[in-house]
């Protein structure tokens, strides 16, 4: 059988794999982290649309049955224009699907820039239930934070007090982490906005569609094809390190040139 594809622009989508292996443990992943031209939540809609579409060729050429673009970003601006003979799914809506069908009506949605600019979650949203409030905030910090390592740090406490505080006062009963990386905060988020605000893990949103409809079209695997395997653009010193603080075990990466 062959592997799922799932690629990000780094390696945060590996909170999008620990969340397939738990949903599909019969699944062997093939995940490329585009690590030369990270990141992409600072970068234009039209770079971001070729870089995917890039990144999504090189996983057909290895023969994947299904993407997952694991990229908040890459989802909210490149699947649209997608070109794919196989199925790719998005993290935005499955995402926005759980938050909306949770919500009491105020959803929080927590992105990079690139994506709170795009409105992708709040599209999504809306189309679900007209009657929802949605307010976005980008958090540019976060992602260099969880990638030094600085999870339970006061100085990450810190600056998300200040993001989550626009959100708080407006009373949101739902947030959505919608990026790759900020399901490695949940517990500081959770702590800050309270108990009575649910968090929505966008990877873990898509994970749980996946494995209704690759079984809804015969595409489950009967036994796993052999081990996952890591593709990286670039250095891989940074990229193994995280690798196993959120898988829990170590990779061996290849390294490939895309062009
Ligand atoms: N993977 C990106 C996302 O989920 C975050 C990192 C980046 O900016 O490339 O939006």
């Amino acid at each position: 059988m062959q592997p799922i594809g799932v690629f990000d622009s780094g390696v945060g989508g590996l909170t999008v794999v620990a969340a397939l292996r738990r949903r599909l443990p019969g699944e062997t992943v093939l995940y490329l982290g585009d690590t030369a031209r990270l990141p992409y939540g600072t970068k234009s809609p039209a770079t971001v649309a070729r870089y995917t579409q890039r990144n999504v060729d090189l996983l057909l050429e290895r023969g994947v049955k299904a993407v997952v673009v694991a990229c908040n970003t890459a989802s909210a601006l490149a699947l649209p224009a997608l070109r794919s003979p196989v199925p790719v799914w998005g993290v935005i809506e499955p995402g926005a699907a759980r938050a909306a069908a949770v919500s009491a009506g105020r959803v929080g949605v927590i992105a990079t820039e690139s994506t709170i600019r795009s409105d992708a979650y709040g599209k999504a949203l809306r189309r679900r239930r007209a009657d929802l409030l949605v307010v976005g905030q980008s958090c540019p910090l976060f992602v260099p934070l969880v990638e030094e390592g600085w999870l339970e740090d006061p100085v990450t406490h810190l600056v998300a007090e200040r993001y989550l505080a626009p959100l708080s006062e407006r009373g949101i009963d739902t947030l959505v982490l919608g990026c790759t990386h900020y399901p490695l905060l949940a517990p500081v988020l959770a702590r800050l906005v309270g108990a009575e605000v649910t968090l929505v893990d966008s990877g873990e949103a898509v994970a749980a569609e996946l494995a209704g409809e690759l079984a809804a079209r015969g595409l489950l695997a009967s036994a796993r094809c052999g081990e996952d395997h890591f593709l990286v653009t670039d250095a891989a010193e940074r990229f193994g390190r995280l690798a196993e603080r959120i898988l829990g075990r170590a990779v061996s990466l290849e390294l490939v040139e895309l062009v």
